[in-house]
């Protein structure tokens, strides 16, 4: 695993959206497809905006670019304003110039969830898997919705959200817990453990509990992110602000190793 610390939270955004235009750009334009999984939340907004900007003004294309979302609500319609659907139209696709048939959200309104979650799996299998798997932690340090507990070898399917999870996600619906749905369709650790490369963001002090579970803790199911220091390409980006639980051992050695 790497950890590579920026000063902030900018900076970071800035890095993150960086590699991902230079894996898209180094894969060219060959038969296949790059495969690029992607997250919700605010952790990856800064990205986003750094990635529709590299497209507006350095000839960034998405035109070969396959994406799969981590996770969805519930119940909750698509044009929710609130829907993983809605942000990510809102945040990246509208801006960019990916083919609309090649967006692929999981949908929390199948009649089978079961099968959507079959199908979606199915489908990452066909375009030859995920290339690079971005995503951001929950303050529990689950990533998508696979909660504390989830097994990590977990695939697609349906999740029951945590209370914490749920008050974290009131935010986005009038700091009204009981507005925030029960579940969500979300791919499994596994799903993500699959992808050739991994890149979680990292940021602000309320993530500094997570990031030293996940980065010097063991592998530990109740916070599913630790399996990354199983990935052979995992990376976490992360800020200063998210480090202040890490011992200054282990964040000196991440400063000095990635120095350039
Ligand atoms: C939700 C999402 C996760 C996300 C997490 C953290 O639980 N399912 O994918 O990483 O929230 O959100 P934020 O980035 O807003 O802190």
């Amino acid at each position: 695993m790497r950890v590579i610390i920026h000063p902030d939270y900018q900076s970071t955004s800035e890095w993150v959206a960086n590699h991902i235009a230079s894996r898209i750009r180094s894969h060219g334009n060959g038969s296949r497809h790059f495969v690029l999984g992607l997250p919700t939340g605010s952790s990856p907004v800064g990205t986003y905006k750094e990635l529709v900007r590299l497209h507006r003004e350095e000839g960034l294309s998405f035109k070969n670019v396959v994406t799969f979302n981590m996770d969805e609500y519930v119940g909750l319609a698509r044009t929710h304003p609130e829907s993983y659907w809605t942000f990510m139209h809102r945040e990246l696709f509208d801006h960019i110039d990916i083919p609309k048939e090649q967006v692929n959200i999981l949908d929390g309104n199948a009649a089978d969830l079961e099968a959507e979650c079959d199908r979606y799996e199915t489908k990452i299998r066909e375009v030859g898997g995920i290339d690079l798997f971005l995503g951001g932690v929950g303050i529990d340090g689950h990533i998508a919705f696979n909660e504390p507990g989830s097994s990590l070898t977990s695939r697609t399917r349906i999740k029951t959200l945590t209370t914490d999870t749920r008050i974290a996600n009131a935010r986005f619906f009038d700091h009204d817990m009981e507005r925030v749905p029960q579940r969500a369709l979300t791919v499994g650790v596994g799903t993500v453990m699959d992808a050739r490369e991994v890149v979680v963001i990292v940021n602000g002090h309320k993530k500094a509990r997570a990031l030293a579970a996940i980065v010097q803790g063991s592998v530990n199911h109740l916070w599913t992110a630790s399996a990354l220091q199983l990935h052979k390409r995992a990376i976490i980006a992360c800020d200063e602000a998210a480090c202040e639980e890490l011992t200054v051992g282990v964040y000196r050695y991440f400063k000095d190793i990635e120095t350039p």
